[in-house]
């Protein structure tokens, strides 16, 4: 079974539907509005749990009975939750998502406990991270922890995934370097390498930018279209299954977490892995929510 740890954000999600996105000075009702666990990093590690590998997630919560939720729903999934440290002074991080008719999102972020994530974390959790095959991070925790935990993990020839979301350009120079593959989206590309990713052209020419820069292998998820994928030696590009998109919240995310449950080492399964991935992410559209819409590996059927 394949080791992951996951470094990142916890957070509630507080999901408002609604039939439009507001314009500005717009006051409006909104059609529903419900919460669910969520945060790109427990979405991640909820994902790779579910669809495969033994799962460690380091990262901080609030001392508040929406913690203790998601924290069960982690454990009974079979997560490794010991490096999940509890803040004393802030609350669980909150997402307020705001999705319209056609299933697309817009999402505000409250850092809260996600802030103080600290290297000092990485540390308590370095065992674990050596002991891993790949480790993966976002940006919804503090840099410098991240930081920490890939030096952890290029000293002991751990693979890294780098998932730079939410959008950025101001991302470590070393940290790129130290990305064995990089999972951005069209816009997240578009912002860290300055070239408007729209077409093939466009995705060759940010790949190649982002290896460059010291990237190992690029891939860019390109929404409902599928996903893009540049080893350096070889390009590509991993069609989409065609559902109706209910929520894309986390689809991301799965997509993320259920590539690295079957990816080989030396990337020879590149395409069947993303295949993979992009079937476990057209289950989670299907559904609303994040957590609650990320399947386990028995329903995903190729
Ligand atoms: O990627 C989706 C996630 O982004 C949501 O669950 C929300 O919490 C934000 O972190």
């Amino acid at each position: 079974m394949k080791k992951v740890v996951v470094l990142g954000s916890t957070n509630v999600d507080t999901i408002l539907n609604l039939n439009h996105f507001p314009l500005p000075g717009e006051t409006m009702k909104m059609e529903n509005m419900a919460q669910a666990g969520g945060g790109k990093g427990a979405n991640q590690a909820l994902a790779a749990t579910r669809l495969g590998a033994q799962t460690s997630f380091i990262s901080r919560v609030g001392d508040e009975g929406a913690a203790d939720f998601m924290l069960d729903t982690f454990k009974k999934d079979g997560m490794d939750t010991d490096y999940i440290y509890t803040s004393k002074t802030s609350g669980t991080g909150q997402a307020f998502i705001m999705v319209n008719e056609e299933g697309q999102n817009s999402i505000m972020i409250y850092g809260g406990a996600n802030n103080e994530v600290c290297p000092e974390d990485v540390q308590a959790a370095s065992e674990v991270i050596k002991n891993a095959d790949i480790l993966i991070a976002q940006f919804e925790v503090p840099m410098e922890a991240i930081v920490e935990a890939f030096k952890v993990a290029k000293e002991n020839d751990v693979k890294t995934i780098l998932n730079p979301a939410p959008a950025t350009n101001d991302i470590p120079a070393e940290l790129i370097k130290m990305s064995d593959i990089i999972i951005p989206n069209e816009t997240e590309a578009q912002l860290i390498t300055g070239i408007e990713v729209t077409d093939r052209d466009s995705m060759d020419a940010a790949s190649n930018k982002l290896i460059e820069m010291g990237a190992g292998v690029v891939l860019i998820t390109v929404g409902s279209t599928g996903s893009y994928y540049n080893t350096g030696d070889k390009t590509g590009f991993v069609n989409a299954f065609k559902v109706k998109a209910v929520d894309t919240t986390a689809a991301g995310d799965t997509f993320i977490g259920a590539f690295s449950t079957k990816i080989n080492d030396d990337l020879s399964n590149i395409e069947e892995a993303m295949t993979f991935a992009n079937k476990a992410s057209s289950i989670a559209v299907q559904a609303a929510g994040a957590q609650v819409s990320i399947p386990y590996e028995k329903d995903v059927q190729i």
